[in-house]
């Protein structure tokens, strides 16, 4: 049987654009499962609590003037449940669960990351207006889901 050359050279076209679209198929499917969440951390779930800087969670300042803010999400609390920052801060959370998946969204600022166990995420915020801000579960978490908030002074 004879073939003719550009036929055969379509025909490898063909194959290779199968052969393409099937590996983005591929990577579309389990690529969320294979990577870690954009900018994310790991952390072993069952030893946040001991687990520097989880250990000590709460504010802590950095040499440059601003702050980093461990926090760690339980049912049905966050640990710290309050902070108090001073007016101007730029604040970057970090947010890890020790459990199941929560929420972690602070009204009034567009900080809203997950708080997923094995993972730290990460959000930034400049607090500009003085206030106090109130920071919400909002992942369904259990029977406790809606009473579990915390609270950020600004002042
Ligand atoms: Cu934690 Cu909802």
């Amino acid at each position: 049987m004879h073939i003719h050359r550009y036929e055969r050279i379509w025909m490898i076209f063909g194959l290779a654009m199968l052969i393409i679209f099937m590996a983005t198929i591929f990577v579309a499917a389990f690529a969320d499962n294979i990577n870690p969440p954009h900018g994310s951390q790991t952390i072993d779930p069952a030893k946040v609590a001991t687990t520097a800087p989880f250990d000590h969670p709460g504010l802590h300042r950095n040499a440059d003037g601003t702050y980093d803010a461990y926090y760690i999400a339980e049912v049905f609390q966050f640990a710290p449940s309050k902070l108090t920052v001073p007016v101007g801060s730029t604040v970057t959370f970090f947010v890890t669960s020790s459990d199941v998946v929560h929420g972690f969204e602070i009204a009034q600022t567009d900080v809203n990351v997950m708080a997923i166990p094995g993972w730290v995420n990460t959000a930034s915020h400049t607090f500009k207006k003085a206030g106090t801000y109130l920071l919400v579960c909002n992942e369904y978490c259990g029977i406790g889901h809606q009473n579990m908030f915390g609270s950020i002074e600004v002042k």
